[in-house]
């Protein structure tokens, strides 16, 4: 029997922003432009090509921007329309009606806080979940991350999380997996340790802002207490599930840029703008002139 559909997913996007102020000073971080797409479009463009229908996001005071962007701007179109513009350029935005939805997390107590905000709405179903700093690209005709996560899902059900590997010293930065035995792209998870020293990681994988959880997780978390950094944290209450159901991690096969810190969005930027075919060639040249 194969498990059940993944038709939503959460994305958490009520933080503030502050390491790129004063750009996010009134803009939200997830509406920033690479190249000329918002960092959180990347992220709902990936959910629907996996065949997620309903759009969960955890906004905050300020950030309701996010929102506008999936609505339908009528003075623009008519405009638009009126002048004989494209207007398939907007089409990315088009939701379907009823399918963005918008919780709020009022008080900022971490990931794991912000994902049990949308319970009621995530309801009874396997979800997923995306941070839309970890832009992930796929390769030149393949699939994205959550796609390549739904294919493994539907042959091993339960919870899958990506994962890719960093150097070491880097570790403390993240989420890290115990690994147990790989198969291809598929990890087992025997264990999940949020932000560790580097002395006492498990391993060199790295969770990459990418789930797919059962519902019980929102349980976990209802009692989940404090950990790194103060916080509640998503991947301890995923540590309490492991060994109650199936737990897998994915290698991504493509490309994941960090847009939370500033070189990273530069780096998205630079190799998003090189591998257009509108502006590639054009942009080459120019890095090759500045790099003298
Ligand atoms: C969050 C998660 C962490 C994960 C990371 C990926 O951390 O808690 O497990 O590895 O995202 O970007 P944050 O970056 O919010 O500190």
């Amino acid at each position: 029997m194969s498990p059940k559909p993944i038709r939503k997913a959460v994305f958490p996007v009520a933080g503030l922003g502050t390491r790129f102020l004063p750009a996010t000073k009134v803009v939200p971080k997830e509406l920033l432009p690479v190249v000329d797409r918002p960092l959180i479009q990347y992220a709902v463009d990936e959910a629907r090509e996996a065949g997620i229908e309903q759009m969960i996001f955890v906004t905050g005071r300020g950030k309701t921007g996010i929102v506008e962007h999936f609505d339908i701007a009528f003075e623009l179109e008519q405009t638009m329309s009126e002048r004989g513009k494209d207007l398939s350029v907007l089409e990315p935005t088009r939701a379907t009606p009823g399918d963005v939805i918008a919780v709020r997390q009022q008080v900022p107590l971490g990931l794991g806080h912000a994902i049990w905000c949308a319970r009621a709405i995530v309801g009874d179903e396997p979800f997923a979940i995306f941070l839309p700093d970890e832009l992930m690209v796929a390769r030149e005709g393949g699939s994205g991350c959550m796609k390549q996560m739904v294919d493994a899902y539907n042959e091993v059900g339960g919870n899958l999380i990506s994962v890719l590997e960093v150097p070491m010293e880097q570790v403390s930065a993240y989420g890290v997996i115990e690994p147990g035995e790989s198969s291809g792209a598929l990890t087992e998870v025997r264990g999940l340790v949020e932000k560790p020293p580097v002395a006492e990681a498990p391993s060199n994988k790295i969770v990459s802002g990418r789930y797919i959880l059962q519902p019980e997780v929102m349980r976990v978390l209802e009692n989940q207490g404090k950990g790194a950094g103060g916080e509640i944290q998503l991947t301890d209450a995923m540590a309490k599930m492991i060994g109650t159901q199936p737990f897998h991690a994915v290698t991504f096969d493509g490309n994941r840029y960090d847009c939370g810190s500033k070189t990273g969005f530069v780096e998205a930027t630079l190799a998003l703008a090189l591998a257009r075919a509108d502006m590639g060639a054009e942009v080459r040249k120019i890095a090759q002139r500045l790099l003298g």
